[in-house]
């Protein structure tokens, strides 16, 4: 029997989820929409994609949540963009009032689900779902680590004319402006960057990394679909297929890295289990310094949230 994988939000992030998941043929797929027809439109017309792409899968579009009743992975992509001129922590306010009754009717027809949470302020709106549902820290994660480490990756390989399959690198923290691109694990081929690239250059991909989002924004007028859409679908097949990566991604903390109730950004062991195990790096003290700061905002981010549950 095929896994059932519920993406709500039929947005761009949404309808790209959907279709990359379908041309992997993950899962069967339902993609849920409050605006009428929309999701149903989109679900057609991925459905007579279908032959082109070589997939099997269903795709079916609802307004409603019966339809995904029994869910193995629940993917959230509803809530507002970003406009230019606006951060992640702008949209708080708007997209607690979608996420929070969005995660109501997870819980309610997809109990045993996992949930990827890709709705922006990312970790806080992660830490809502988390509360709202109560399940367990394992089945609730934040899609934010792959998606800026893959933009970390990707200017690295720009900068030195290199395969993008070659340069590992991950990214901690929340995912804002304050994220950490930890460049002294940054590594093409095995060999650290530091060794390949000066120390303004590599200063150079770190500030365009952490404003990656924003450059897009600035472009486009809203929010970039196709890199956040493609790391929802790697977690969503890490954990389907349990290939136990190692993948930044936000996770709820309990201790580790010094913080404790919020979601945030840090490397992962993602499998079957979901988040199976947080893995904790050595940092200098000037990378603790950037974390304790990043950490800091998700906390104030999270407080505010609360006050608005
Ligand atoms: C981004 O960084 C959408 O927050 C997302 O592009």
């Amino acid at each position: 029997m095929r896994k059932k994988i519920t993406v709500v939000g039929a947005g761009r992030v949404g309808e790209t989820t959907a279709h990359i998941l379908a041309k992997k043929s993950l899962g069967d797929i339902v993609l849920v929409d409050i605006v009428p027809n929309l999701a149903a439109g989109k679900a057609l017309d991925l459905m007579e994609l279908r032959p082109i792409d070589d997939s099997d899968v269903t795709i079916t579009g609802t307004s409603g949540f019966e339809e995904t009743a029994g869910s193995d992975v629940v993917v959230v992509t509803s809530g507002m963009p970003r406009k230019p001129g606006e951060s992640r922590e702008d949209l708080l306010r708007k997209n607690i009032g979608i996420v929070k009754p969005v995660s109501e009717q997870v819980m309610k027809y997809s109990p045993n689900a996992f949930l990827v949470v890709v709705a922006n302020p990312l970790d806080t709106m992660t830490w809502v779902a988390k509360k709202v549902t109560g399940w367990p820290k394992n089945r609730v994660v934040g899609m934010a680590g792959i998606l800026d480490a893959a933009r970390l990756r990707c200017f690295i390989a720009m900068e030195l004319g290199v395969s993008v399959k070659d340069v590992q690198a991950f990214v901690l923290g929340g995912h804002g402006d304050e994220m950490v691109p930890c460049v002294r694990y940054a590594s093409v081929g095995g060999i650290p960057i530091e060794k390949l690239m000066s120390k303004e250059k590599i200063d150079a991909i770190v500030k365009r990394t952490r404003g990656a989002g924003g450059e897009i924004v600035k472009l486009l007028g809203f929010s970039a679909y196709f890199s956040p859409a493609a790391a929802a679908v790697e977690m969503v097949q890490a954990i389907l297929k349990d290939e136990k990566r190692v993948v930044p991604c936000s996770a709820y903390l309990e201790g580790e890295y010094g913080a404790s109730d919020i979601y945030l950004g840090v490397p992962v062991l993602l499998g079957a289990g979901g988040v199976e195990k947080i893995l904790e790096v050595d940092l200098t003290d000037e990378e603790k310094v950037m974390l304790a700061n990043s950490i800091k905002l998700c906390s104030e981010s999270i407080e505010e949230g609360k006050g608005l549950l």
